[in-house]
């Protein structure tokens, strides 16, 4: 067998600062689809009909092309269209941001709707208005069936998160080609940020048990 570790040791920073660029691209991905994702959501839920069919029609587009080629058509045809030279970090930024909108839209919508019936009922029984009923009492249920799917779109965009390489974007997955390319030798540096990769959904994985363990302990009082 031919692995030779020791050539990759003076590019060990430059990639383990890949770590920093690849979180802080999902972070801020993450939030824009958290954000248009919850819109999205509502209008699915209790939006006019126009606004409905608007979320709908966006999921099915989002969800229902490959990521890739929204990113590529983000950083290679908006130039063309507009003429303004778009940066890798912007366009992933968008990319992801709007694909992950589609997914957890369907998972705030879903984690509401599976909070049972007889609690709205009840609610209305008793003569709770709309925002308290939805305030105190749907959406803290609701959180807690969104919790392991949201969690669940964290791992999975961290590991998407490597498609930027193919615009140039320095991530991770960028940085151990660059690191291949140089020395002639793939290789270890595929396998060193390989196991990057995995150490940060492990990680990501027990902070989201975490969570939950402690949210169903308020269950049992
Ligand atoms: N690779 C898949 C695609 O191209 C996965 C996208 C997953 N996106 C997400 N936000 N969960 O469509």
């Amino acid at each position: 067998m031919n692995l030779d570790f020791t050539q990759m040791t003076p590019y060990i920073p430059y990639m383990l600062e890949g770590i920093w660029v690849t979180l802080k691209f999902v972070a801020v991905a993450l939030l824009i689809g958290a954000l248009i994702g919850t819109l999205l959501a509502l209008f699915k839920i209790s939006g006019p009909a126009p606004l409905r069919a608007f979320a709908i029609a966006y999921t099915s587009i989002f969800r229902g092309t490959p990521l890739i080629l929204q990113l590529m058509l983000i950083y290679f045809a908006v130039p063309q269209l507009t003429g303004y030279d778009i940066t890798p970090f912007l366009s992933a930024i968008t990319a992801f941001g709007l694909n992950s909108a589609a997914y957890i839209s369907e998972i705030i919508r879903a984690g509401i709707q599976a909070v049972d019936k007889g609690q709205v009922e009840a609610a209305q029984a008793l003569g709770v208005p709309y925002r308290a009923m939805m305030k105190d009492i749907i959406l803290p249920q609701a959180f807690k069936n969104i919790l392991p799917a949201l969690m669940n779109e964290v791992i999975t965009l961290t590991k998407e998160s490597a498609l930027v390489s193919t615009i140039g974007y320095l991530d991770l997955m960028r940085r151990a080609q660059v690191v291949g390319a140089s020395m002639y030798r793939q290789f270890e540096p595929l396998l060193f940020v390989g196991l990057i990769y995995w150490v940060l959904v492990m990680i990501l994985t027990l902070i989201g048990r975490k969570i939950e363990r402690r949210l169903k302990a308020s269950d049992i009082r």
